[in-house]
């Protein structure tokens, strides 16, 4: 089941040392998917890129600045160029920022949706041409569980509105490509096991296990083994839906 194999996957942001993307990234590579390891940080690309190869895995790094429309075409162009066709795009890049709406400046509101929605709507943009003629893929976006209930520990209302809009435009891309085999679903994670969670002191650590049913942080694999599965063939009937990855801290 879940098999990817020979599907071309870009995964945003998977140049993250301990971050999501890099796992969503092993996970494909492991189901048979040829990965492109796409992120700004370019020594992060490298060290996934090694990670999928020992793996036994296929990847190509490209440098990647999501909110840069030459950069997205670019990056478009190599994987044409190396592969002939992108099945699967993950647009898992995202930052985040802890600030109250008092505080917060324009410039912050800017910044955060400039990545984590704008960012998101190019790279979409740019492969839905190759999905169309192909009449098939698969989009994933990262989402979450702060787009919901709010109250991100490490997000403001600037970084839950992103994630909000988000989930809207995949649901209106979701109906617009329908009938050309194309899904778009996303994932809303709630707080995962990454280096930010082992940064928080006790007092804190304490209060958020409180808010989770499950009394733990979620792990990177249990975020990317949904990806894999809605990135998969037999996933073909579900569009425009979430999967709700949180512990059971938030149900709808
Ligand atoms: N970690 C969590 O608890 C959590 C919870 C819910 C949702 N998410 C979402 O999951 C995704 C991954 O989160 P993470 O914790 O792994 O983050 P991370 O900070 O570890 O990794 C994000 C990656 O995105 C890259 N990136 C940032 N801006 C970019 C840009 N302009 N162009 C290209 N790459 C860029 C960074 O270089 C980094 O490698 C994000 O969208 C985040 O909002 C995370």
């Amino acid at each position: 089941m879940f098999q990817l194999t020979d599907r071309v996957a870009i995964v945003t942001g998977s140049g993250s040392k301990r971050g999501i993307g890099r796992t969503i990234a092993l996970t494909l590579a492991r189901q048979g998917a040829k990965i492109v390891v796409a992120d700004l940080n370019m020594e992060g690309i490298e060290e996934t890129v090694q990670a999928v190869k020992e793996a036994g895995g296929e990847a190509l790094g490209v440098e990647l600045n999501v909110t840069d429309q030459a950069s997205v075409d670019a990056m478009v162009s190599k994987v044409l160029e190396a592969y002939g066709r992108i099945d699967i795009l993950v647009n898992n890049a995202g930052i985040s920022q802890k600030v109250t709406v008092q505080d917060m400046t324009l410039e912050d509101m800017t910044r955060i949706f400039t990545v984590n929605m704008f960012g998101l709507f190019l790279c979409t943009q740019a492969v839905l041409e190759t999905m169309k003629k192909q009449k098939y893929g698969r989009i994933v976006n990262l989402s979450s569980v702060s787009a919901k209930r709010g109250g991100g520990v490490f997000g403001g209302a600037h970084y839950s509105a992103s994630k909000a809009a988000v989930l809207g435009f995949s649901k209106n891309l979701a109906r617009e490509v329908a009938q050309d085999g194309i899904t778009v679903n996303c994932v809303a994670p709630g707080l995962v096991n990454t280096d930010i969670w082992k940064s928080l002191d006790e007092q804190t650590v304490k209060s958020v296990i409180a808010g989770i049913p499950m009394g733990r942080p979620g792990e990177t694999e249990e975020i990317a083994a949904a990806i894999a599965f809605l990135a998969s063939d037999e996933a073909a009937y579900i569009t425009g839906e979430e999967i709700d990855i949180n512990g059971g801290s938030h149900m709808d």
